[in-house]
């Protein structure tokens, strides 16, 4: 059939995002996507503030659909579909997107399609032709920390997940502890490299109970002592002490990811057979977690796969193309379309 072109846009968290895919039945090719991020404007609040971001989204919407349509040479007129984050997230800033697709849509006399913030992530590796259903999936960003049995692009089955904490949440609260920015999974990440991950024993919690459910909250607390303990002991921390409890604190995390990975592929198997463990989120963006990733996968029999890091944060490609998921199959919203700051897949 011929490739539809699918304008993308995300406006769940921090990031107001668009794209214009030109998609066919297994691929899906970007042809342009902007991304444009608010942590300047987050950065005084150590955390991302509802009310900027929404008021944000809502200023800038317009501006990220047309730098992506321009770079993509398409115009409006040439869309097939209009897919828009309709949950979960940050109420303003989903309501913001929703409506704004709701008045391109219309007033263009285009299809639009809600799409699920989780289902962008989770169907994102197929971007690339080649990953077939079922597939497992690691859910890991900011906000959400999941495993999923990914068995069509409707079709998701919770393996287990975190019970506190999203590990990116833990990065970013680990970076505040430390004295580092926001957002702060990539600053650990850089300290890690020059750490030592064995001076500061941290605990792997929910390793002792089966399963594939998991807490990154207690490590904060070990760390919060760890910290305390050095600023008591020397007046305060030395630049080798914050390397050396950012590689403590990310061997703990790909640890605890490792082997609970391992289990839920266990359980996959169990059902389909090894296929492809794939990695989504902002999370995934993190080489020691990758590689621990990949390391079990290889053990296990199972391919892994993981999208380019910039499909890995929030973007607009990733609710193109899990729009046109829904669109090949008939599925469209309409002007009743909710924002929805509670989604589960
Ligand atoms: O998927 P994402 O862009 O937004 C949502 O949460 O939906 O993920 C952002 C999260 C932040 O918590 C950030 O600190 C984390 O991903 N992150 C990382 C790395 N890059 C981003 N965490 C660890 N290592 C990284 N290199
Ligand atoms: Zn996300």
């Amino acid at each position: 059939s011929k490739p539809a072109l699918i304008l993308g846009l995300e406006s769940s968290c921090d990031d107001t995002a668009a794209a214009v895919l030109r998609c066919t039945d297994d691929a899906g090719e970007i042809l342009s996507s902007k991304v444009f991020g608010q942590t300047d404007l987050h950065a005084d609040f150590g955390g991302v503030v509802p009310e900027i971001a929404a008021r944000a989204h809502a200023e800038r919407l317009d501006h990220v659909t047309e730098a992506a349509l321009s770079a993509a040479d398409v115009s409006l007129a040439q869309i097939d579909a209009v897919a828009v984050t309709a949950g979960p997230g940050l109420i303003g800033g989903v309501l913001s997107g929703v409506m704004f697709a709701k008045g391109l849509a219309a007033g263009a006399g285009k299809p639009l399609i809600g799409v699920n913030h989780l289902a962008g992530h989770a169907l994102t590796p197929r971007l690339d032709p080649g990953l077939t259903f079922p597939y497992l999936m690691l859910l890991v960003s900011g906000g959400h920390c999941q495993f999923l049995s990914v068995t069509g692009p409707d079709s998701f089955t919770r393996l287990g997940g975190t019970i506190d904490d999203a590990p990116g949440e833990a990065f970013d609260k680990t970076a505040k502890l430390l004295g580092l920015p926001q957002p702060g999974g990539p600053h650990v990440e850089r300290q890690a490299a020059s750490g030592d991950p064995t001076r500061f024993p941290l605990p792997r919690p929910l390793l002792d109970r089966p399963g594939c459910d998991m807490s990154f909250s207690g490590l904060k607390t070990a760390l919060r002592r760890a910290r305390d303990q050095l600023v008591t002991a020397q007046g305060g921390l030395y630049q080798q002490d914050r390397a050396d409890l950012c590689a403590a604190f990310q061997a703990a995390v790909a640890g605890v990811l490792a082997e609970k990975t391992r289990r839920a592929m266990v359980a996959f198997a169990s059902e389909h057979g090894p296929t492809t463990i794939a990695v989504a989120g902002g999370v995934a963006a993190n080489t020691a977690i990758r590689h621990a990733l990949q390391d079990v996968a290889d053990k296990t029999g199972f391919a892994f796969t993981a999208p380019p890091l910039h499909l890995c944060t929030d973007n607009g490609a990733m609710i193109a193309w899990a729009g046109w998921e829904q669109f090949r199959l008939g599925h469209q919203s309409d002007m009743t379309l909710a924002a929805r700051p509670r989604w589960p897949l």
